[in-house]
Order: C-alpha cells, then sequence, then structure tokens
C-alpha cells in the first residue's frame, strides 16, 4: 500500500517544484499508470516513491509518503528496496553482468540471499517472468525486449510487493511494448504485484492498467479508473496528453446525447459502440 500526503518537492537549485500537492493512494494489487506531458515530474515521482527522492536527490522537500507503511524520509533507499522494485528508464546502465544468471545472482548476493538460495531465487523469477530460456544467454546477445525483461526479472527475485517501473517501452516497437504489458499483467494477475508505471503509450496503458493517474507541471490532474479519467478527454488534450480517438469520439457522441453505453478503448470496443448506436431507433 502506497499513501502520499500533500508531498511538494523541489530540486536544489531548481526554480519551481517538480512536485506540487501530491496525493495519491495506491492499494495493494493494484496495477496503476502514470502518464503526463514531458517535464511533468513522472519521474520524480517515481524517486519519492523508492527514496531517491530526498535521499540521492536533495531539496525542499514536504509531505508524507509511506510505502507498506515505511516512511521514505525515516527509511534508507535500500531499505525500500525490499518493499519496492525499480526498474529504470536507463536499463543498460543498471546491467552489470555479461551473463543473465549472473546479472540475477549479483543483486541477490547484495541483498544478502543465502548462496544456497540463489539458484531458486533465480528460477522463481525467471519463471515468473516467463523467460526460463534466457538463463544461460549473454545479455548482450538479447533483444532490446528480452533484457527489458531481464531487468525487470532480477528486480522480482528480490520479491518486493510492489514493482515500479519507469518508461520500459521506451526503446521498443510495438509488439515488443505489448510483450512487456502482457507480461506485467501476469505479474500483477497471478502473483498479486502491485505494478506502478509510467509510460508514453496512452493506449496500450489504457489496455492494461485498471487506474490512471494524468500529471500536468507536478501535479496531479487526474487520478482514478481508467474510464473515468478518460471521460476527462478535452482536458487531457488541453494539457498535451493524447487521448486514443475512439475515446474522443466516445466522449463526443455522449456529449451530442447519442450514446450512452461503456467508453471504448480499441478498435473492436468502437465497432461494439457503433453497432449500438446504428441499432438504436432515434426516429423521434
Ligand atoms: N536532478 C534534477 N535537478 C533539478 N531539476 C530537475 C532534476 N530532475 C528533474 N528536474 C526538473 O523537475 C521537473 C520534472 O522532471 P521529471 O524528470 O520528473 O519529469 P518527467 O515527467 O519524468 O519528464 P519526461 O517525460 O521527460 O521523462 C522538470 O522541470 C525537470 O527539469
Ligand atoms: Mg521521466
Amino acid at each position: 500500500m502506497i499513501s502520499i500526503r500533500g508531498l511538494r518537492f523541489q530540486y536544489k537549485g531548481a526554480k519551481r517544484a517538480a512536485l506540487d500537492n501530491i496525493n495519491l493512494d495506491i492499494a495493494d494489487g493494484d496495477f496503476v499508470g502514470i502518464i503526463g506531458t514531458s517535464g511533468a515530474g513522472k519521474s520524480t515521482l517515481t524517486y519519492a516513491l523508492n527514496g531517491i527522492v530526498p535521499h540521492h536527490f536533495t531539496g525542499d522537500f514536504y509531505g508524507q509518503v509511506l510505502v507498506d507503511g515505511m516512511d521514505t524520509v525515516d527509511s534508507s533507499p535500500e531499505q525500500l528496496s525490499a518493499k519496492i522494485g525499480s526498474v529504470f528508464q536507463d536499463i543498460d546502465a543498471q546491467m552489470v553482468a555479461s551473463l543473465v544468471e549472473d546479472e540475477m545472482a549479483f543483486g541477490l548476493e547484495n541483498f544478502g540471499v543465502p548462496r544456497a538460495e540463489i539458484g531458486g531465487r533465480i528460477d522463481e523469477a525467471l519463471a515468473m517472468v516467463g523467460i526460463g530460456p534466457l538463463r544461460y544467454r549473454m545479455i548482450r546477445s538479447l533483444s532490446g525486449g528480452e533484457k527489458q525483461k531481464v531487468a525487470i526479472a532480477a528486480i522480482v527475485a528480490l520479491r518486493p510487493s510492489i514493482v515500479l517501473l519507469d518508461e520500459p517501452t521506451g526503446e521498443l516497437d510495438p509488439q515488443s511494448s505489448r510483450h512487456i504489458f502482457s507480461m506485467l499483467r501476469e505479474l500483477n494477475e497471478r502473483f498479486g504485484l502491485t505494478i506502478v508505471v509510467v509510460e508514453q503509450k496512452i493506449m496500450l496503458l489504457c489496455e492494461f492498467v485498471r487506474k490512471l493517474v494524468v500529471m500536468e507541471q507536478g501535479r496531479i490532474a487526474h487520478a482514478g479508473a481508467v474510464r473515468e479519467v478518460l471521460a476527462h478527454s478535452d482536458e487531457m488534450e488541453a494539457i498535451g496528453v493524447n487521448v486514443p480517438r475512439v475515446v474522443t469520439l466516445a466522449n463526443r457522441l455522449r456529449a451530442a446525447g447519442l450514446y450512452d453505453g461503456p467508453l471504448p478503448l480499441n478498435i473492436d470496443e468502437a465497432e461494439v459502440m457503433l453497432k449500438t448506436i446504428l441499432s438504436t431507433d432515434y426516429a423521434d
């Protein structure tokens, strides 16, 4: 469980706050997507969750962030990493070994996991992420999507209850991006991990996550269930967040009184919406 109350953070030397008046709860087992334009504060929010803010990046910090009851100001990033595992944007910088198995063992050793347990923990994490066959591969021989999965498996091996990812598909093509999100859904639904993911690709987010947080200039502009948030598509477009076209279309049809069913999130659902509209008798 994550609870953020009245969070404000201004990087040392910065002119304005990167996060301002942030209040947010994330329940155990939730799957949350964070979206917003460049500079909105998405990465800074992830730093506030894993303790990088205020421990590594210093500045003015007000408010309270609790991660499974641990106050991020009183706990070190190392202590927090037992609860919340972070996959950063630059995974190449995060990887230290040349072999997949060694990369995973390195993290576990650093974490103080007894040697006898390490092999089993690697098996477990590779299976959870669905990449068992990659165990003995050289990291430099992997595709971008495979490498990203290894980075996620290395974090999952530490058995956090929350996995935090900052633009995990930034370097990936659409198909590999979908693979990453399908795998995150598995981790969430089958293994009960809480997933918090910053992502620019809104169609992907809307298809996979349950809740959306929209950030604008350090603040939360909207937060809630995906369809609730997308009902505000005009306001989201106004702050520069591109909403799927089918969503904008549905919101306009609703405003015109032509449709009052569920909001479609993809082309198949839009087809159902249009068939509903066409089969409705508007003869009056
Ligand atoms: N180390 C830093 N020192 C000072 N200011 C910073 C630092 N890192 C980020 N900022 C500023 O904080 C604000 C929020 O940045 P942040 O990186 O959190 O945005 P973002 O939403 O992740 O953007 P992007 O989509 O480009 O990754 C920006 O104005 C940025 O310039
Ligand atoms: Mg960022």
